[in-house]
């Protein structure tokens, strides 16, 4: 690029790709786009003139950001005190799988139980804590400290490398969103999931919070994705596939034309935070593995207003809706016992306690 005026007027070198008279270049600027006029109402249609004057159409100009969560600064890795025990990754990052048995022992699943309540707890703490203003990372800070307090290793911390004591996802991000610098804002919905590990065992458990006033599109959203959770919950039952709470998932959603996320899936847990059992929250018929007394799991269905197509965030985590539409999600952790299914992260003090018909 040329410096047309340079000599002349004197400018500081930093000025050199900014010069005055644009008529004077054989090559267009791209002048930044607005980043201090709002957005109006009614948003222009993607090949009309963007609302910000630029001249440009509005899909080569705010479109690309419009509404969409943009990523923040993300800090370093905190460390967890030495006095609190780690499981295996924690120190390197990488996860070694080994095989785990599906039916838990008398003394894991008492373990599971103590996991579960931490979880919950710390959960139910955290989402007291959401409001406009309030950065997802001020939200970590106090999710690891409560782990921390309790005797707990946040789980996800350093698992595959994963920075941060919890995942925060917000709006159009279907899940594993990194905790960062941006602030919370009136309408938002955020998820947060947190896993800890205590005892030798994990206990993993999310839930979708209002930020402030939030829209009626997005109340709905959640109120059916909390539905749908508990759906699948009820339909845990010893010697049925796990086929019918995919089912009971989908059903649910599709009464109200939403979307159940297939490229993400519950997971059996225990000593490992994921083990080979997958929990698919739509119908499979290859869902087959047969559920027994004893067997732990998470069901945490994601479930979108718009399309299930997704994205992936050059951090590599974080996973968004292609079409940026809101998706809300909640999970807990399950216990299949003789008769109805142990919620190990839900009743009394959880944020989603127990279905919501039952309360
Ligand atoms: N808690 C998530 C789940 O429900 C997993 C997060 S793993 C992380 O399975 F590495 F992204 F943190
Ligand atoms: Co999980
Ligand atoms: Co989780």
């Amino acid at each position: 690029l040329g410096a047309p005026d340079r000599g002349r007027t004197n400018e500081p070198e930093r000025f050199i790709s900014m010069p005055r008279s644009p008529r004077t270049r054989l090559t267009p600027i791209l002048r930044p786009m607005s980043v201090t006029a709002t957005a109006p109402a009614i948003l222009p249609k993607a090949n009309d003139a963007c609302w910000c004057g630029s001249g440009r159409k509005y899909k080569r100009c705010h479109k690309k950001s419009e509404g969409r969560v943009l990523p923040g600064v993300v800090t370093p890795m905190r460390s967890v005190p030495d006095t609190i025990a780690r499981p295996s990754y924690a120190e390197t990052g990488e996860v070694v799988a080994w095989d785990e048995p599906r039916i838990k022992s008398s003394d894991t699943i008492q373990a599971m139980r103590h996991a579960g309540k931490v979880a919950a707890e710390v959960l139910r703490l955290a989402g007291d804590m959401v409001a406009p203003g309030v950065t997802t990372e001020e939200i970590d800070i106090y999710v690891h400290d409560l782990f921390v307090e309790r005797g707990a290793y946040p789980s996800t911390i350093n698992y595959h490398g994963y920075p941060k004591a919890c995942c925060t996802s917000v709006n159009e991000v279907i899940c594993h969103g990194i905790p960062d610098s941006r602030p919370l804002q009136d309408d938002d919905i955020c998820n947060i999931d947190v896993t800890g590990w205590i005892g030798g065992v994990h206990g993993d458990t999310n839930a979708t919070f209002f930020v402030g006033d939030v829209d009626p599109e997005s109340r709905q959203l959640v109120r059916v994705t909390e539905e749908c959770t508990w759906y699948g919950i009820e339909a845990v039952k010893p010697g049925r596939p796990l086929s019918d709470i995919g089912r009971a998932i989908e059903d649910h959603a599709k009464k109200y034309r939403y979307g159940v996320v297939r490229a993400f899936v519950g997971h059996g847990i225990g000593e490992q935070f994921h083990t080979d059992i997958q929990v698919l929250h739509y119908y499979d018929s290859r869902a087959s593995v047969i559920m027994r007394p004893g067997m732990t799991f998470t069901i945490e269905p994601m479930i979108t207003l718009g399309a299930i197509n997704f994205k992936i965030w050059d951090d590599d985590w974080t996973a968004v809706t292609a079409d940026g539409k809101r998706t809300a999600q909640f999970e807990h952790t399950i216990l299949v016992t003789d008769d109805e299914p142990e919620v190990l992260t839900g009743g009394e003090g959880a944020a989603s306690p127990v279905a919501p018909w039952k309360r």
